[in-house]
């Protein structure tokens, strides 16, 4: 392959996640658009991962449906000579890290937004998260076939609430019983909605210019409205511009009703348009073009199996750079050792496929046993760490304990590799030694004690622990530092790479912490 070719696939990929809050329409989006890659050939295929009843047996179930086709993990389909790759994440909020995780192996994200909820509580935290990753966002604005709000009222609250400029680029006639259909201000096109039929590029009238008497035809009344509503929105908001909306700086948004495929097609002809290819990525030395030649990637999720007969566990490695081959060696930073993949995996929809190749925005899946964790990064030699990777300071915490002497390694392994997988956080108390498990949800808790019993045959219980925050804590002043340790003896522990981690019992303490000791810098992710 020569180079020229090389940096043609890189050009033409496009990595992204869908989020949003639960039951806005990110599942239902996600198949039509694999209907129009031709990734799948009907509707249903794609299997909802939201947890809807809050309970461990739900979670369990849908671990076992995605055990059986992790390949719901990553999908990937070409459309008009683009590869895209859709990034899944979890739908339900305790596992909102996950997401986290994913957001760091994107690069860009479309948000989905129902037009009678507006912005939700998950909404606001994944556009933080874009944020502090820099990842352009697209709105989709999904369900117009429903009631829901004034829309101008709507784009004020995202810009508000997400704290981002939007402009529209397809803007909606009607609403709810009255939806007559979406214009696209972006390619000046008018996409009629039949409410019984399916959207087709027959159905779809082109209209250039707005004063066509064809539009009084197709919309009646509503037609003069779509004319008053452009001339207002044009003044309000500002013209479509790449840059911006590649800085993260400006969203564009688009309208539409997802499970009637209504306005999908016209986002995703956008999307490849202005969604850009695999972006640099920062290490903790450098950073990292997709065109250089030497390969690197890192490790952003790990799959384990949770059927016991099968224990194997899945890395996905995200390409950042260069080519990645099947079968060459590759090195594992944090380890100091090489690695070969005989049987390297994409995902291709809900195929499974071993691949000789795989170019920077691929996702990469390999078996693993037990050598990876979040963050790994491979290169073709060069001693790197991929940065952006961080995990939060958890909200939830309980102390494990083993219940049974004679197994008490199945539980050390199993909390192992559980953190490895980035299930939750593991803490150990200074003070007295005793493991405490940190998380943002109280489902995980459960999820954990079910996998260390039934995976690693390990005998466990929790004990309640009531604290608000557990923070990293660090300071150019040695002398500050021992003083605090000392003084917070009892609220000390270790995190997995033995930092310093402050656990505070309420906002109030942290506050006096912070108000006490002015030299010490508290940090609320594990990256800094
Ligand atoms: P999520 O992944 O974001 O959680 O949402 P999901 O796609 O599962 O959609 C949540 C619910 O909203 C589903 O209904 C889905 O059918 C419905 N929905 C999605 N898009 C639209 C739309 O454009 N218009 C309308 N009216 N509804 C939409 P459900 O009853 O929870 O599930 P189901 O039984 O229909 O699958």
């Amino acid at each position: 392959m020569t180079d020229k070719q090389r940096l043609k696939e890189i050009e033409r990929r496009r990595t992204f996640a869908i989020i949003s809050h639960p039951d806005a329409g990110k599942t239902t989006l996600t198949e039509k658009l694999l209907l129009f890659g031709g990734a799948i050939r009907e509707a249903g295929a794609v299997k909802s991962n939201k947890i809807n009843r809050n309970t461990i047996s739900d979670f369990m179930e849908i671990e076992r449906q995605r055990g059986i086709s992790v390949a719901t993990s990553v999908m990937g389909f070409e459309y008009n000579g683009i590869k895209i790759n859709i990034l899944d994440t979890p739908g339900h909020k305790d596992f909102a890290e996950d997401t986290y995780r994913t957001l760091s192996a994107v690069d860009s994200a479309i948000i989905v937004i129902d037009v009678a909820k507006g912005v939700e509580e998950q909404t606001e935290k994944l556009m933080n998260v874009c944020r502090m990753h820099k990842i352009p966002v697209i709105t989709f604005i999904n369900k117009l076939d429903r009631m829901g709000r004034d829309v101008i009222e709507l784009l004020d609250e995202i810009e508000e609430k997400l704290d981002i400029v939007v402009t529209p680029l397809s803007w909606p006639i009607g609403m709810g019983p009255s939806f007559k259909g979406v214009y696209n201000i972006f390619v000046h096109k008018l996409a009629l909605f039949n409410p019984h039929g399916k959207q087709e590029d027959g159905k779809t009238q082109i209209i250039h210019d707005l004063a066509d008497p064809i539009l009084n035809r197709l919309l009646d009344m509503s037609a003069q409205k779509l004319r008053d509503d452009l001339a207002l929105i044009q003044g309000i908001y500002p013209a479509f511009n790449i840059q911006d909306y590649q800085e993260g700086i400006l969203s564009p948004v688009f309208f539409g009703s997802a499970i009637n495929n209504f306005g999908v097609k016209e986002l995703l002809d956008c999307f490849i348009h202005i969604a850009p290819s695999p972006i640099p990525r920062e290490t903790m030395t450098r950073s990292v073009d997709p065109k250089e030649e030497s390969f690197t990637g890192f490790i952003f999720k790990i799959h384990a199996n949770i059927d016991p007969n099968h224990r194997t566990r899945i890395a996905f490695i995200r390409v950042c750079s260069g080519k990645f081959e099947r079968g060459k060696a590759y090195y594992h930073t944090r380890l100091n050792r090489e690695f070969r993949f005989s049987g390297p995996t994409s995902f291709m929809a809900n195929r499974k496929e071993v691949i000789d190749e795989a170019f920077p925005g691929d996702v990469v899946g390999v078996n693993d046993n037990g050598n990876f964790k979040i963050g790994d990064t491979l290169t073709e030699g060069e001693s790197l760490r991929f940065k952006g990777i961080p995990t939060f300071s958890p909200e939830q915490f309980r102390y494990i304990e083993n219940t049974d002497s004679m197994r008490h390694k199945q539980l050390a392994k199993g909390l192992e590799q559980l953190m490895d997988e980035g299930v939750a956080q593991l803490f150990v108390s200074q003070h007295n030694n005793r493991r405490i498990i940190g998380t943002v949800g109280a489902l995980q808790f459960e999820v954990i004690k079910y996998r260390l019993e039934n995976e690693y045959g390990a005998s466990c219980r929790y004990e309640p622990l009531s604290l608000y925050k557990a923070c990293w804590i660090t300071s150019s002043d040695e002398k500050a530092l021992k003083t605090f340790r000392l003084r917070k003896a009892r609220f000390m522990a270790f995190d997995k790479y033995k930092r310093d981690v402050f656990m505070s019992e309420s906002p109030w303490a942290l506050n006096r912490a912070m108000e006490e000791f002015p030299e010490i810098t508290f940090h609320f992710s594990s990256e800094f």
